[in-house]
């Protein structure tokens, strides 16, 4: 076991009509004008926005509002918002949707609160010494940037999807009502379920730091998202479906699941990272499709993880020998991407790279990550080059 720091400050209201509380959250966090930022209009047709502004309006909190942060944010919008917030005194930004506008928002929230370009801390050049207060109304179970450290954000100018991380864009409270999910097409609430079991396998196959009661919350997490996403491809507004992935999603990425671990592989995000900012892809259907290739790839170097996760997550028989049971369980976990139609590669997802892009896209990984990254097994460029091939 390794010594971990757990530390997760956001305050969560979730349930059935929470969304009536964010007047009250926000003057709990000290909001007096706050920057209500979303996407591109799905808040707007599902009424909440009007919801939101009528309860501020009540309470006679002042805000304005940004939209357009698109899956893959931007970071054009991150600076157009930055300026608003100078310009109009915002002390409070209220993200309406998933990870995209809540990533979006806290990148806006350091460029207020740190001199210089915002860009630098997603390229590592500087860090972050503060961030404006963040609250979330979460409308997609996904990403756990709700309650996570994390933003990433992709840069136009040579489509570069890069991740900033610390302790101050935790957002102050997350207000989540399952309901608000039941909105979603089917293909985005499978991307959700697949992003969130991502989030804790990352965590899980490691090469070491085990801690009991770690591996049993993520084989218990993994186990409850893999029933309550199949019930949701048949009913999608099953409530209590929904619910269970919808906190699944906060705790896969709220650092529980890794807590006592080496701090995880996520090489798979890290590869799903430059397909998503060359083709720009849905974030959950990428690391879909690029798991199985990148199991298979690693599988021998982490060997009895693989095997615990086949039987102890994908219910395999425990029979033949480690190798055996370790693919059937690799298998077994890409019969489930397909049974909630999510793709196992890139053609399925509809990419057709060609030789040049999966080289860049290699070359941009490998430099993002300073050469070599992962856990399970350490991987260089010419690694990533070769999952990238495999999953084509
Ligand atoms: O833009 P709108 O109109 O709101 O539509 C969105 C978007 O098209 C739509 N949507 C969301 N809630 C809806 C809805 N449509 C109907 N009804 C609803 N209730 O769904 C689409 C996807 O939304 P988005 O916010 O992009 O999804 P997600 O939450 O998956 O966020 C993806 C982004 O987060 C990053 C990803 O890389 C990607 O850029 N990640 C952020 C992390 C973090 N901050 O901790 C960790 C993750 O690993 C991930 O990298
Ligand atoms: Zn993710």
């Amino acid at each position: 076991m390794f010594e971990f720091k757990y530390y997760t400050p956001t305050k969560v209201i979730f349930g059935k009509n929470t969304e009536t509380k964010v007047a009250d959250l926000i003057k709990e966090f000290g909001g007096k004008k706050v920057l209500i930022h979303y996407g591109k209009g799905s808040v707007i047709r599902s009424g909440l926005m009007q919801k939101v502004t009528d309860t501020l309006d009540a309470a006679g909190i002042s805000y304005i509002s940004l939209g357009g942060a698109v899956p893959n944010p931007r970071l054009s919008l991150v600076y157009e918002g930055i300026d608003l917030c100078k310009k109009e005194g915002v002390d409070f930004i209220l993200a309406l949707g998933g990870g995209s506008a809540i990533d979006s928002a806290k990148a806006i929230g350091y460029g207020v609160a740190n001199e210089g370009d915002v860009w630098d801390f997603y390229v590592g050049k500087r860090k972050p010494k503060g961030c404006l207060p963040i609250g979330v109304i979460l409308t997609i179970a996904a990403t756990g940037s709700e309650m996570s450290d994390s933003s990433v954000i992709t840069n136009e100018e040579g489509l570069f999807k890069r991740g900033c991380n610390s302790d101050y864009c935790r957002p102050k409270f997350a207000i989540m009502n399952p309901e608000l999910t039941m909105t979603l097409p089917d293909y985005q609430t499978a991307c959700g379920c697949a992003d969130i079991m991502m989030h804790t396998m990352e965590r899980y196959f490691t090469q070491g730091g085990n801690m009991e009661i770690t591996d049993a919350l993520a084989e218990g997490l993994l186990k409850t998202v893999i029933k309550n996403a199949k019930i949701l491809v048949k009913e999608p507004k099953n409530y209590d479906a929904r619910a269970e992935i919808m906190w699944a999603g906060s705790l896969a990425h709220n650092g529980l699941t890794g807590c006592g671990s080496d701090g995880g592989d996520w090489s798979p995000h890290k590869l799903e990272h430059e397909i998503g900012g060359m083709f720009d892809i849905a974030h959950g259907a990428g690391l879909a499709a690029v798991w199985g290739s990148w199991a298979r790839y690693v599988y021998k170097d982490c060997l009895m993880r693989f095997k615990r996760f086949a039987v102890n997550v994908m219910e395999v028989e425990n029979s033949g020998s480690d190798e055996e049971i370790a693919l059937k369980g690799i298998e077994a976990m890409e019969a489930f991407y397909r049974e909630i139609n999510m793709p196992t590669n890139l053609r399925e997802l509809g990419v057709n790279a060609t030789d040049e892009q999966l080289s860049e896209i290699a070359h941009k990984c490998a430099i993002g990550v300073s050469g070599e990254t992962g856990s399970a097994k350490r991987l260089k460029e010419k690694d990533m080059l070769a999952i990238y091939t495999a999953c084509r």
